[in-house]
C-alpha cells in the first residue's frame, strides 16, 4: 500500500468522528464528558500527526517551503492545539462545547488541505518505490504506536 493511500484511509476515520462530534457536541451538557471527547480526540490526532510528519511532510519539506505551505500547516497546527488546550481548561459547558467545535473546524481545514496538496504532491514527487516503502514503514510504526 502507498502511504499516500494509507494516511487517506486514516483521514476518512477522522471525518466520521469529525461528523460524529459536530453532531453530538451541541447537545451535551455535561463538562467532563465533553473533555473526555476532546482528550480522545487529541490523543488519536497526535498518533496521526506524528506518522504523517515522519513519513511524508518531511520527505517533502523543501516542495512545501517552495509553494509556501509550511506556515500554513503550523498555523493551522497552533490553532488545533490551542483550542484543545482550550477545552481541557474550560470552566463552563458552553465554553468547552464551543473550543471543540473550533478543533474540529481547525483540523477539517487541515486535512483538507493535506488532502488538496500534500498527498498530490506526494504522488507528484515521490517515486512509486518510495511511496510503498513509505507505507510499509507505516505499518511499523502504526503495530508500535
Ligand atoms: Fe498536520
Ligand atoms: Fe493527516
Amino acid at each position: 500500500m502507498k502511504i499516500t493511500e494509507a494516511l487517506q484511509s486514516e483521514h476518512f476515520v477522522f471525518h466520521n468522528i469529525f461528523d460524529y462530534l459536530e453532531q453530538t457536541v451541541p447537545n451535551l451538557q455535561n463538562l467532563v464528558e465533553i473533555k473526555c471527547l476532546a482528550n480522545l480526540l487529541e490523543s488519536i490526532h497526535e498518533s496521526h500527526s506524528r506518522v504523517e510528519d515522519s513519513l511524508i511532510i518531511e520527505p517533502l519539506t523543501h516542495c512545501l517551503d517552495n509553494i509556501a505551505q509550511a506556515e500554513n500547516f503550523e498555523a493551522e497546527h497552533k490553532e488545533i492545539d490551542e483550542s484543545l488546550a482550550g477545552v481541557a481548561e474550560a470552566t463552563t459547558v458552553e465554553e468547552a462545547r464551543h473550543l471543540l467545535l473550533r478543533t474540529v473546524h481547525w483540523c477539517r481545514k487541515h486535512f483538507d488541505r493535506e488532502e488538496r496538496i500534500i498527498f498530490p504532491l506526494a504522488e507528484e514527487w515521490l517515486k512509486d518505490k518510495n511511496l510503498t516503502d513509505l507505507g510499509e514503514a507505516w505499518q511499523r510504526q502504526r503495530k508500535t504506536s
